[in-house]
């Protein structure tokens, strides 16, 4: 009988991507999909370690994982319990002090030895295998084709982060920046477009520090990338995240002028308005150079919109320093943003900071922001009614007959729409708006 596989995705677009990636090399050893955990002969977490909430929700997950695997068994069915992603790099041995029964966990750097992995269990009934070191080889190299599973699809050009932000665990769990290839990349761009991908959206932690290599071994940028790709025969739409402020340059600016089938939509993290913590954040922007390049940006292309990542409570933030976040997003009037408590990450440097804040004050100033945050956004879908967006539907809506897809501003729109339309683009009228989805109708 064929095996089948369950893949529990958490934190990051990254994370999505590689999950992604990982089901494709499932498939390609003869597993199937799961319809859920208590089908599958695999279960596969692939895990987040960026805040704190993120990873204490995997153990959680998996003492859950163990008790369908204890169900599963008294039915006579063997169940292969594996850990992917950030938790696994950060917590190495613990994850098995933790959860003995796991038996296998895999860092972010390691995943293409999935299928050696699997063998290894299945002939030595082996458990606990467990790959942290980041290889010296790409993992790229080792992946079989992607496919697209839809009209949208992620693709990773880059990986690893440099900046170390005081208080971020990328640079450890994802190592040093990584560039793939020009070549590779547009390979993989070509075979998703084949594949049905209308839309594909470049990822990076870092994405527009990118440097990848053409085939003469000149390093190119990522406004050379974003050039390429919109000589693609059939794609139509173009987005990259998430970008570091600090190294938007010129050349980057002036793609959103001249290549049309890049979104209006940048996701442009400022983390705080207040020059002393993004100071002691090791950001690399100030205030002013922030909102200086969000100037350029609009001046290169009118219909721009941004979003943005918040942290609130970061260690010596006061309730001045907050009010500088209030203004700058008063200023910049994001229409959709993500918000964050500061969580203390072992290993980082701002977890050893004197000066941290409460949790009660973190807790009242991520209500204030959200507030804040949650208005522009529902006042921005508001003025979306009445107006014709080119919408791409992505998966099927709660009620029969009815499609959700994406403006491109990253809206959800829920239309009555033929399943047909379903990864096309099409063009509808916004009936009405809430804070988090659009109402409409085809045109
Ligand atoms: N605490 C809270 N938020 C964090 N982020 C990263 N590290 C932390 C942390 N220790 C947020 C940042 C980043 C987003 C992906 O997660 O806002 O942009
Ligand atoms: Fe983390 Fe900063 Fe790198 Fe983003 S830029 S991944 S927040 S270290």
């Amino acid at each position: 009988m064929e095996k089948k596989y369950f893949i529990k995705t958490y934190g990051c677009q990254m994370n999505v991507y590689d999950s992604h990636r990982m089901a494709m090399m499932l498939e390609d050893m003869g597993y199937v999909k799961a319809q859920n955990q208590l089908d599958a002969d695999l279960v596969l977490f692939n895990t987040c370690h960026i805040r704190e909430k993120a990873a204490e929700k995997l153990f959680s997950d998996l003492g859950r994982a163990l008790a369908v695997k204890n169900e599963r068994e008294e039915k006579g069915l063997k169940t292969v319990i594996g850990v992917a992603g950030c938790v696994v790099q950060a917590e190495d041995e613990q994850i098995f002090k933790r959860a003995p029964y796991v038996d296998f966990a895999l860092g972010p750097l390691a995943y293409h030895k999935l299928p050696n992995i699997l063998r290894q269990i299945e002939l030595k009934q082996q458990a606990g295998v467990l790959e942290t070191d980041f290889p010296a080889e790409s993992k790229f190299d080792f992946l079989p084709e992607n496919k697209a599973e839809g009209g949208c699809s992620f693709l990773a050009i880059q990986e690893g982060c440099n900046n170390f932000c005081t208080y971020c665990v990328v640079p450890y769990t994802r190592g040093v920046e990584y560039s793939r290839p020009v070549k590779d990349v547009i390979a993989e761009a070509q075979k998703l477009i084949e594949t049905g991908a209308k839309e594909i959206n470049l990822l990076g932690q870092n994405v527009n520090s990118y440097h990848g290599e053409d085939e003469s071994g000149q390093e190119r940028n990522l406004a050379y990338l974003l050039n390429k790709m919109a000589e693609l025969d059939g794609l139509k739409r173009l987005r990259y995240t998430t970008s570091y402020p600090a190294d938007v340059d010129d050349e980057l600016i002036l793609c959103h002028k001249n290549i049309g089938i890049l979104m209006p939509y940048l996701h442009l993290p400022v983390q705080s308005g207040s020059n002393k913590i993004l100071k002691l954040m090791n950001r690399r922007h100030t205030k002013e150079t922030y909102l200086d390049v969000i100037a350029k940006l609009r001046e290169a292309n009118a219909k721009l919109k941004f979003s943005s990542d918040f942290i609130v409570g970061f260690p010596f933030e006061t309730d001045e320093d907050f009010q500088e976040t209030l203004d700058l997003v008063e200023k910049v009037g994001y229409i959709q943003a993500f918000s964050f408590k500061y969580s203390r990450r072992a290993g980082t440097p701002a977890a050893v900071m004197e000066n941290q804040v409460s949790e009660k004050v973190k807790k009242e100033r991520l209500d204030v922001l959200q507030t804040k945050l949650f208005d522009l956004q529902t006042k921005f879908n508001q003025s979306c009614v009445g107006q014709t967006f080119d919408v791409l539907f992505e998966q099927k809506g709660r009620h029969k007959g009815q499609l959700i897809g994406r403006t491109p501003y990253m809206q959800n729109v829920h239309v009555v729409a033929q399943s047909e339309m379903m990864g096309q683009i099409q063009k509808i009228k916004i009936l009405s708006a809430t804070t988090n989805s659009l109402k409409g109708e085809v045109l």
